[in-house]
């Protein structure tokens, strides 16, 4: 396998990925699969690090790998899996707790973030050690690239200190994994609220557009969108938030430049804009949700595909397991 290889997951802890995932993260995983050895998974294990509802759980997992699928995840070219299939994850990421310091966990601005609201009876040390658990995740796919966000750079920073401290105490196993920055991700807005990224724990929901929406639902909320004083459709992020927000999801979905937009929309209003993007978007969604309903049809087809996904990769994860024992006198 001469491509490099590329590992990413995605948490199955809504019903729905939203247009932010998408354009931010999703797109690039499609065409990362042109010239990457891709193993993407939908990381189920951290999504039990806060409370949570099995069933639920279970239905959206199963969605959110529909959902991969349709929006054009190739599992004949990729490895798509869910994490708990493959308990290599688990027990690497013990491992990896085991080398990770008090201190260093505590210092993740994340953990911090997210447990600040929460009191201290109700933090699971599974949220604490999560960092650890996605060290694994990597780690045990010896992956070259792994794409990250701003908001994921500290725990690539850790994954990659914890590679080092155990290669240096043990003898050479795990591979440093280099940050992979995305080409052309867009980062997407709250459409109520354009000064917030559009996020699944957004406090309005007329904010976030979700692929699996009705496409209905989702115009209006296009419709609804905050604008900006003035009528000029011009991108000018600092002074106009809303309005070039909707121009990045128009130049995005209608794959047009956005240094061409202000042509297209010469001498019309927030209103034309408005409607050309909910028609991009529809049009964009609609094959979308049909591919998604199909697999949800047939959930059995499904499973089969998650289940070869497994295989494939415990075959590199069993690997790097029986070495990182071997190596800890196991
Ligand atoms: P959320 O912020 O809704 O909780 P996640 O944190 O689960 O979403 O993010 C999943 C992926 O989607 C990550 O790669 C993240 O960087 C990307 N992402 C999330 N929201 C946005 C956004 N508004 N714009 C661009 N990318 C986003
Ligand atoms: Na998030």
């Amino acid at each position: 396998e001469q491509r490099p290889r590329v590992l990413s997951g995605i948490q199955p802890t809504a019903d729905s990925f939203h247009l932010g995932n998408y354009l931010g993260a999703l797109r690039q995983w499609v065409t990362m699969q042109d010239d990457h050895d891709a193993f993407y998974c939908v990381v189920d294990l951290h999504a039990i690090t806060v409370e949570h509802d099995p069933k639920l759980l279970r239905k959206r997992t199963r969605v959110s790998a529909a959902q991969l699928l349709a929006l054009g995840i190739d599992p004949d070219r990729s490895t798509l899996f869910v994490q708990s299939h493959v308990p290599e994850h688990a027990q690497l990421g013990w491992v990896m707790q085991c080398l990770t310091g008090f201190g260093e966990a505590s210092r993740m601005t994340q953990f911090k973030d997210k447990s600040a609201k929460q009191q201290a009876e109700r933090i699971s040390l599974g949220l604490f050690g999560y960092p650890a658990l996605q060290a694994a995740d990597i780690l045990a796919y010896q992956a070259a690239f792994v794409p990250v966000g701003e908001d994921q750079r500290q725990h690539l920073e850790l994954t990659r200190d914890l590679a080092q401290r155990f290669n240096s105490r043990y003898g050479r196993t795990f591979r440093l994994p280099e940050p992979y920055i995305l080409k052309d991700a867009a980062k997407i807005y709250d459409l109520q609220d354009p000064g917030s990224k559009m996020s699944k724990s957004s406090s309005s929901p007329g904010g976030i557009i979700e692929l699996l929406d009705d496409p209905r639902v989702s115009m209006k909320k296009i419709r609804s969108a905050v604008t900006d004083t003035g009528r000029e459709i011009v991108y000018d992020p600092e002074n106009k938030p809303g309005v070039s927000n909707l121009l990045v999801i128009y130049s995005a979905l209608a794959d047009r430049p956005l240094a061409a937009l202000a042509d297209e929309f010469a001498g019309k209003g927030y209103g034309d804009l408005k409607k050309a993007v909910g028609e991009v978007l529809v049009e964009f969604v609609t094959p979308i949700q049909e591919r998604v309903r199909g697999y949800l049809d047939d959930t059995a087809e499904l499973d089969k595909i998650l289940a070869r996904g497994a295989e494939r990769a415990r075959a590199v994860t069993s690997v790097t397991l029986a070495r990182t024992y071997d190596k800890l006198g196991f």
